[in-house]
């Protein structure tokens, strides 16, 4: 199983070309803003191809991102370079792992967007990334980031979805098949892409598994108890809405103690 291979990793932009990076950099700064009035400086877990922190760059934050899949940084770099000297003179990335992460410094808040906290599958891995996010800010700084929302997993369930995107180049297609494991709070998100170029009118197929964790509440407040932080605030991704169990996408606050 190769999550976000270096292959998965060129057709990503594509495949989100439609999500709303911008509305969620609004969204992300307007919640550090109050909770954080002073941050300057952010470390970005798990950045991917970089959208967040380069329009976080924009909107005046230092931000460093880290992931573990080197295609990924190469797209985020790329995007760097192309906005001016001063927004890309606020942005580095480093390869590494959420679990294991040392950057040798700290900064003013920790941010992991998009699900990436719902990729730790386990406890362990759970409490690792965790500790990496507080051992990267100092005391007083704060954790954001959004999670699967367990009751709205076991709700709802996950359904069978089909995507479709295309540029000038190439058409991709994305089936998703869910499997739910209630017993591990995981579900197995089973991508299968095809992708077709439109000149000479071949199709790749790319399978990828994606293991997500969903969390429930008092989960998320033993982590951080765990781990040196105490939880804020608590919210409805982007809505801002308090959460049920319609909520797939839950956005946290956490404060280092
Ligand atoms: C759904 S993508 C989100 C990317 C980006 N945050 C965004 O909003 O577009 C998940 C990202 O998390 C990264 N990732 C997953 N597990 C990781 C880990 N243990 N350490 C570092 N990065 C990880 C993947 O490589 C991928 O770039």
């Amino acid at each position: 199983m190769s999550v976000f291979g270096d292959t998965y990793a060129r057709y990503y932009a594509l495949l989100y070309r439609d999500k709303d990076y911008d509305g969620e950099a609004d969204f992300v700064a307007s919640l550090l803003r109050e909770h954080a009035p002073e941050a300057r400086s952010l470390v970005e877990f798990g950045c991917g191809g970089g959208k967040h922190a380069a329009l976080l760059a924009e909107r005046g934050f230092a931000v460093t991102g880290v992931d573990r899949s080197a295609g990924m940084l190469d797209e985020a770099r790329a995007l760097a370079a192309t906005h001016d000297a001063d927004v890309a003179a606020r942005l580095a990335f480093a390869e590494g792992d959420f679990t294991s992460a040392q950057l040798g410094k700290t900064f003013d808040c920790a941010i992991s967007l998009f699900h990436v906290v719902s990729y730790m599958p386990d406890n362990a891995a759970l409490k690792a990334a965790f500790a990496t996010a507080r051992r990267h800010i100092d005391k007083g700084g704060v954790f954001l980031f959004d999670v699967w929302h367990g009751p709205a997993v076991l709700t709802e369930r996950p359904s069978t979805r089909i995507k479709r995107m295309a540029d000038e180049r190439i058409e991709v297609t994305r089936l998703a098949e869910s499997t739910l494991h209630p017993n591990e709070c995981l579900v197995d998100v089973n991508y299968q892409v095809f992708v077709r170029d439109r000149s000479d009118r071949t199709v790749d197929e790319i399978r990828e598994t994606h293991r997500m964790r969903y969390l429930f509440p008092p989960e998320i407040e033993l982590f951080a108890d765990l781990s040196g932080f105490r939880v804020e605030h608590s919210c409805e991704w982007m809505s801002r809405k308090q959460p049920d169990d319609r909520t797939w996408g839950v956005c946290y606050v956490l404060r280092a103690v």
